[in-house]
């Protein structure tokens, strides 16, 4: 059994009910959390069009075998290997600095265990129900206990315990948990900026589902959360190579400064060395300033492009001719 208790007539009800009240907030101001808040709704909209095939399942209508097989798939490839391991690392931190906290967030982390078991069991009966029609029953059984896991586990992150987390961890603890290589951004593959052949069918309908159940205010906020996230993949490049291109001009510099300690103590310049020393650390400290330029610009670069593409989504969403037309010239 999961750790969060599912019998208690859990739906998406109450899954809609805690995002509708965190719509238009600022989900966090420290890109973790906000990342991790920004995945919940992409997940909440695949578990919805898990939900409506499972329906169908069960009430003999016509289901869309790619549909269920694709969402199973992304929720075991991503959310399982990216997602919960992320939320891991941040629940050890927090439990560490409040033992109140520790219970809830054991808690979480025995869910995460519980769904990366069922998931691929799920996935597992999608598959042989498509291929040979049979295992209904326990497909509908074991994705009803996935969504409904799910959502339960999502309402109890984010009404109980990321507010918490938000509390207790220090920006100290933020940056630290930030260098943790888990932690690196990870485009999404069915709602980021490019969408993994494997998935482009999924996308595309997800798309669609949000168009025709959203309001427009929702899907407005949707694309702010895909364009949050890409901006702190472009910044966090952006950190990563600052911190190459400095890392890069020590170790030269260092070198450089030892050649010439090594030349001064074999009697040549000596008493110019400390001024020859200067300048190798003057020039190396301006190439870096050039290349953090360069980095700037690459990154300004990135992120007009970003705004382009809100803007071209925007236009899709009020402008669904544009998505078929899109989707015609993809196909
Ligand atoms: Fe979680
Ligand atoms: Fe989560």
């Amino acid at each position: 059994m999961p750790a969060t208790d599912t019998r208690a007539g859990y739906s998406k009800k109450s899954w809609d009910a805690v995002a509708s009240r965190m719509r238009g907030k600022q989900l966090s101001s420290h890109p973790i959390l906000a990342t991790l808040y920004a995945e919940h709704r992409y997940m909440g909209t695949l578990l919805k069009l898990l939900e409506s095939q499972v329906d169908s399942l069960e009430q003999d209508e016509a289901v869309d075998p790619q549909v269920l097989y694709e969402s199973l798939h992304y929720m075991t490839h991503f959310p399982d290997a990216f997602h919960h391991p992320r939320e891991d690392l941040v629940y050890a931190r927090a439990g560490e600095l409040d033992y109140a906290l520790a219970d809830s967030v054991d808690t979480l982390q025995r869910d995460h265990d519980y769904l990366s078991k069922l998931g691929p069991k799920a996935l597992d009966a999608a598959a042989h129900w498509e291929e040979t029609g049979q295992g209904a029953d326990k497909l509908q059984k074991t994705v009803r206990d996935y969504v409904t896991t799910m959502y339960k586990h999502m309402e109890v992150e984010e009404a109980l315990v990321f507010p918490e987390i938000e509390r207790v961890l220090s920006d100290e603890d933020w940056a630290e948990l930030e260098r943790e290589d888990l932690m690196s951004p990870v485009p999404d593959p069915v709602f980021g900026p490019r969408v993994e052949r494997e998935y482009r069918n999924l996308a595309r309908k997800a798309r669609r589902a949000l168009r025709r159940g959203a309001e427009d205010a929702a899907l407005v906020e949707w694309i702010g959360l895909e364009a949050m996230l890409e901006g702190f993949e472009v910044l966090a490049i952006a950190g990563e190579n600052s911190r190459a291109a400095a890392a890069q001009h020590l170790n030269e510099a260092g070198g450089e400064a030892m050649d010439l300690v090594r030349d001064a103590l074999g009697g040549r310049g000596i008493f110019t060395l400390p001024f020859r020393c200067t300048l190798v650390g003057a020039s190396h400290y301006i190439s870096f300033l050039k290349d953090l330029g360069g980095i700037a610009i690459d990154s300004s670069a990135d992120l007009g492009e970003l705004r382009r593409g809100v803007r071209q989504r925007l236009g899709l969403v009020f402008d669904p001719q544009a998505d078929q037309a899109t989707s015609s010239s993809r196909n």
